[in-house]
């Protein structure tokens, strides 16, 4: 096991009905920025429960942080942020809210252009930050990552910042999701306890063993939870295992990988696909290209997650590839660059981004452009 520090200070407000606790963790009389998203919470009823809660705190909304959010569009929050002098900020909505505020929090404080945060991260100078989440996948509710994309230049990058103070988690606000919202958030969970764990085995036997209980948990909640959507029980298994797997608790002490998140930007980036659908593309691929390299893992992972104990190495490592791929078809996602219509000239572009901006991705910074590139090959 590596050295590591863990700290994770967000506290987590669990279950049905606890948005009521709003008001009883944001100190009095701050004047609250609060951001949404597109409006899903209008709908399913979580903008009323917001609004009751926070009655005689001077609140401000801020509406339209789109799905991979943009600094174009942060910018007018922060703007806002400023002209009314807010010293709180409150996400209501996916992980796309919650990192654009993350963002929002530390450019109220910055005097120049917050994209200048995202390229050199903002850790210390932020506005402290609370959460309602309405979408389990990204764990931006209890980490201190954010992803913000650049519109003007088909760019997306993820930087560091503030963890969230609280963060309510109610599982009935989930079923208003689209199918395809719930599909995308079950493989993002997926990948990024992968991306903590596919490397290379003995490095922590608890941190694997954790790792393969939220996947094998996912695998086993996935039919039910995408046949039917308002199951509680189930779909509180599906938020605390997207809340734990990118909260730091699966990967003290182990190596992490993150090449298949890196790429799956730039599809983003240069298509807008949704994000867990461009890790379903990506993840397979990555392993077939890096199979020799983490054979080991593979086989360890096919023998616990699916049973796979017959055969070589190599057969097995192929097996277990072979079974997650099915997993993400199962939740109707793409698991190829044709079946979300992208072709040829994405691998050729993103190759050059990653050439010009030098990239060495992956547990061992050996994920170069031209890995990257036939990574891509290898998901056509
Ligand atoms: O905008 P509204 O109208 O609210 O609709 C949203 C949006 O269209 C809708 N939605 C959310 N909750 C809903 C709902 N619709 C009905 N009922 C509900 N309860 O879902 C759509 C997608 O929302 P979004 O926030 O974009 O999804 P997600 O939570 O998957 O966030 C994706 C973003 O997070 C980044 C991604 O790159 C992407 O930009 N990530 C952030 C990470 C982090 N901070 O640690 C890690 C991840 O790897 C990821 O990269
Ligand atoms: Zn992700």
């Amino acid at each position: 096991m590596e050295n590591f520090i863990f700290q994770n200070p967000t506290k987590l407000i669990f279950g049905k009905g606890m948005i009521g606790q709003l008001a009883k963790e944001i100190p009095a009389g701050k004047r609250i920025l609060v951001t949404f998203g597109g409006g899903s919470v209008r709908k399913n009823g979580v903008y009323d429960q917001v609004k009751e809660a926070l009655k005689g705190f001077e609140v401000t909304e801020f509406w339209g942080i789109e799905a991979n959010p943009k600094i174009e569009t942060l910018r007018k929050a922060i703007e806002l942020g400023k002209e009314k002098k807010v010293d709180y900020l409150l996400a209501v909505g996916g992980g796309s809210v919650i990192d654009g505020t993350k963002l929002i929090s530390a450019g109220i404080l910055y005097e120049g252009d917050a994209w200048d945060l995202v390229l050199k991260g903002c850790e210390k100078h932020t506005l402290p930050l609370g959460t309602v989440l309405t979408l389990p996948a990204t764990g931006s509710e209890m980490n201190s990552g954010a992803v913000i994309s650049r519109k003007e230049t088909a760019e997306k990058y993820p930087f560091y910042s503030n963890y969230p103070v609280f963060s309510i988690l109610d599982p009935t606000v989930t079923y208003t999701l689209p199918p395809y919202q719930v599909a995308c958030g079950i493989a993002d969970t997926f990948v990024h306890v992968m991306e903590q764990y596919m490397t290379t085995p003995g490095q922590s036997r608890l941190m694997d063993r954790w790792a393969e209980g939220i996947v094998h948990t996912l695998i086993e909640i996935a039919p039910e939870v995408l046949r039917k959507q308002d199951n509680y029980e189930l779909m509180s298994e599906f938020m605390l295992c997207a809340t734990m797997g990118l909260n730091g608790f699966v990967a003290m002490g182990v190596r992490q990988d993150w090449a298949t998140h890196m790429i799956g930007h730039e599809l983003t980036a240069l298509h807008g696909l949704t994000h867990g659908a461009t890790l379903a593309i990506v993840l397979p691929g990555l392993w077939r290209t890096l199979k020799q390299k983490k054979m080991a893992k593979l086989v360890q992972y096919g023998e616990r997650i699916w049973h796979i104990d017959q055969g070589t190495d190599e057969e097995r490592a192929d097996k277990a590839i072979q079974k997650t791929e099915e997993f993400f078809k199962s939740l109707g996602l793409p698991t190829r660059l044709g079946d979300a219509g992208i072709g040829e000239e994405t691998i050729l572009e993103i190759q050059k981004r990653f050439t010009q901006r030098q990239v060495a991705f992956g547990e061992d910074q050996d994920v170069t452009a031209e890995i990257a590139g036939q990574i891509l090959e290898n998901c056509k």
